[in-house]
């Protein structure tokens, strides 16, 4: 069964967040120092050879995306940490800045250096008040030992929106304006944050970064999945014995994570179906359970690893009314930028509720899975492609449900 590996929680628990010697003395800042003695590209290119991907849900190479902002010769350039993690069942990032803040500063002043920036923001969820203020407090004890040299970081808090975790929009939300996604391209590493560079990575991505100069690009290549290495910080909820997080190597099946270290079904009960990476992860039956939890295995089941959440249901579980609760998540967050989300988060929403109240019919099914395939193309931002996930999957893999509540 599967264990815990922990290189992203590596000091939860062992050191106070709030005394920055305690996370100098645990091998802090070593790291910051390493990369400052390394040529920009060979710090980019090592990144970019240890195969760390995004943690927020894209799963884009990080060292890559580094290497575009790096090649713009301009004034300012903007290095800024997802902290939103709106998404539902997800509170990985709040324990990594919760414990560990200083880990994610000195990732965030590394990519400065990677890139040439001299200026960071953490857009934080409006919903973590108390996290705000251990990151403050963090900032201030940095910027007192001068570790992060001529780096500035702030903070940034969010008011609650849902698609402000997409980075445009959290962009826009930074700038000031109303958060609401930006056509790409330009992607924000050529064109983001006041029109300059910017990097936008997630919590656990930065966290990753210390580590990786530390043990090297080799070490960290050779953990968990070969094409998505490294680990990842699950969360675990619903009808699981062990509601808590975990961080596993990528290659850790999903039958590993609920039995093994989730510790089973509650009471013994039968599972019915796993979502993983959030409301917009797709449902997962019993027949898939032996996937790896990597970004490219969930994606050929058509399912994704998204932030790491981990949703499990058992067999007493209503499906349709969980997606029907689910579509209405969807169009209470849709920003209504554009008109497929807009428009289709509210049918989609009333036509699953129709199902789910009795009154739908084989039609309406129809209607369902043609406006689901549609948003997943013609929305502007991954908000609008991904809400159908719940629906189409659940259509696909539990349609003995939907079927026996048709009018
Ligand atoms: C609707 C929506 C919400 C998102 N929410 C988050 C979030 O809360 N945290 C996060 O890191 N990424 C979130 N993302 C992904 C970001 O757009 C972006 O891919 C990510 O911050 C990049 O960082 P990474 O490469 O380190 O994963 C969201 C995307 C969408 C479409």
């Amino acid at each position: 069964m599967a264990e815990e590996m922990r290189i992203v929680l590596r000091n939860v628990g062992k050191i106070s967040p709030l005394k920055i010697d305690e996370y100098i003395k645990a091998g802090g800042y070593k790291s910051l120092a390493k990369a400052r003695s390394m040529s920009q590209i060979d710090l980019i290119e090592e990144v970019k050879k240890s195969g760390l991907r995004g943690r927020g849900g894209a799963g884009f190479n990080c060292g890559m995306k580094w290497s575009f902002s790096y090649k713009i010769d301009t004034d300012q350039k903007y290095v800024v940490c997802n902290a939103d993690e709106g998404e539902p069942g997800t509170y990985k990032d709040r324990i990594i800045m919760e414990n560990d803040p200083q880990s994610l500063l000195e990732g965030m002043a590394i990519c400065g250096y990677a890139i040439g920036s001299n200026k960071g923001y953490i857009y934080c969820r409006g919903e973590y008040p108390y996290v705000v203020e251990t990151l403050n407090k963090a900032i201030a004890q940095a910027k007192d030992k001068g570790v992060l040299g001529d780096f500035d970081i702030e903070v940034r808090m969010g008011a609650g929106a849902y698609v402000c975790g997409e980075e445009s929009a959290l962009i826009e939300s930074i700038e000031g304006h109303r958060g609401e996604p930006r056509f790409k391209p330009p992607f924000p590493p050529v064109e983001g944050l006041w029109g300059k560079p910017t990097i936008v990575n997630n919590v656990e991505t930065f966290a990753n970064i210390p580590a990786i100069l530390e043990k090297g690009a080799d070490w960290y290549k050779g953990i968990g999945a070969s094409s998505y290495p490294g680990t990842k910080v699950l969360t675990l909820t619903g009808d699981v014995v062990n509601r808590t997080y975990f961080e596993v190597p990528t290659n850790v099946t999903i039958r590993e994570v609920i039995y093994g270290l989730g510790g089973g079904m509650v009471n013994g009960k039968n599972f019915k179906a796993v979502q993983i990476g959030g409301t917009s992860g797709g449902f997962i039956p019993e027949e898939f359970l032996d996937t790896p939890i990597d970004f490219d295995s969930m994606t050929t089941i058509g399912a994704v690893l998204g932030s790491g959440a981990v949703f499990v249901m058992d067999e007493t579980r209503d499906i349709v009314d969980i997606v029907d609760r689910i579509s209405k998540f969807f169009e209470h967050e849709s920003c209504g930028k554009c008109t497929p989300c807009r428009e289709g988060t509210k049918r989609m929403h009333e036509m699953m509720h129709r199902i789910n109240k009795g009154s739908g019919t084989v039609g309406v099914m129809d209607l369902l899975q043609n406006l689901g395939n549609v948003m997943s193309v013609a929305c502007l931002c991954g908000l609008g492609q991904a809400a159908p996930a719940p629906v189409l999957s659940t259509l696909k893999h539990f349609k003995l449900e939907f079927n026996a509540k048709l009018n």
